[in-house]
């Protein structure tokens, strides 16, 4: 009586199974290996069945920077394109015009600059600390605030129209000349209670 062996055979052609594309697309290169189910009979028969169809995917992969929080602000700016002019306002009134650039984040680059926008989370939208106030010109060209960003503010201090959270406002060419307002007074306090320890 015959008998059969089955081998299942994965045959990649590459060394890696992911790979980004140039336009950013995500693509399975796994999908370009032929994965054949190999049906041996042993003396009679050897068949490749191919199984699987190649697969390419739409999802962009996200890569995080490895560049830490407040790192890429101390970078100056490449080329004169990505110039961002951006004024903060202190607590006493004092105006200080600021070169930042694109992608800056107005909390980091308020601290590279040493104004004393607070952040007491980190950028992690857990606190009402970093709360500015933006000039109405650029207010309506900030990317809308997230829901968590909206609650947050629902707890700031003197809260008005124009509030938001400085570290939610990340610099881009539209926002040239954009005049960040620090209030008078801040709250600090944690959403889930936690008290921050002095360090
Ligand atoms: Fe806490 Fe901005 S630093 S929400």
């Amino acid at each position: 009586m015959p008998y059969f062996s089955v081998f299942k055979s994965l045959i990649c052609h590459g060394s890696k199974l992911l790979k980004t594309s140039p336009s950013g697309r995500l693509v399975n290169t796994a999908a370009r290996c032929s994965v054949s189910l190999r049906v041996k009979h042993r003396g009679y028969d050897e068949r490749r069945l191919p199984v699987s169809p190649p697969i390419t995917s739409d999802r962009r992969i996200h890569t995080s920077s490895s560049v830490g929080h407040g790192e890429y602000e101390w970078e100056d700016p490449k080329s004169p394109e990505d110039i961002v002019n951006i004024t903060y306002v202190d607590r006493d009134g004092q105006r200080l015009e600021i070169q930042g650039k694109v992608g800056d984040n107005a909390l980091y680059l308020a601290h590279r600059h040493n104004i004393e926008m607070e952040g007491a989370c980190e950028a992690s939208l857990a606190c009402t600390t970093c709360h500015v106030y933006i000039n109405s010109e650029h207010v309506d060209r900030l990317e809308e605030a997230s829901e968590e960003e909206e609650d947050l503010l629902d707890m700031a201090p003197q809260l008005r129209e124009n509030s938001r959270l400085g570290c939610q406002i990340v610099l881009s060419k539209e926002l040239e000349g954009i005049e960040i307002v620090l209030p008078k007074i801040t709250r600090n306090f944690y959403v889930d209670g936690h008290v921050p320890q002095p360090h």
